[in-house]
């Protein structure tokens, strides 16, 4: 039987990461400099977070696409000289970079 928590905060996570940021690497991302930005995550390592190349994430034609997970947050159209505000607002504030959310997941208005 699966115990429930009656806590609030958040789980703790068990793993060695504790955030994973997917940058994708397919074919329209790449066109659009995915590969830039991916080496740009990379050259800023922040604690518990993983940088991983991605498959396409079904969004084409929107990138460099990049998702934070668990976050489920999207960025779109993602450029090498925004990647140090996502790093030190989003990854190391955990605050949300407002003005590059995708819309299509992100509705302005919408905090979510
Ligand atoms: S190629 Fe990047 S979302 Fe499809």
């Amino acid at each position: 039987m699966s115990a429930v928590s009656s806590s609030n905060s958040l789980p703790t996570p068990e793993s060695e990461y504790s955030r994973c940021v997917r940058v994708c690497q397919n074919r329209a991302c790449r066109k659009a400099g995915a590969k830039s930005v991916l080496e740009a995550f990379q050259s800023h390592p922040v604690d518990n977070v993983n940088i991983t190349a991605s498959s396409c994430l079904g969004q084409c034609g929107n990138g460099p696409m990049v998702l934070v997970v668990p976050d489920m947050v999207w960025y779109c159209g993602v450029r090498v000289e925004e990647v140090p505000l996502v790093v030190e607002q989003h990854l190391q504030k955990n605050q949300r970079v407002e003005k590059m959310l995708y819309a299509r997941f992100h509705p302005k208005g919408e905090n979510n």
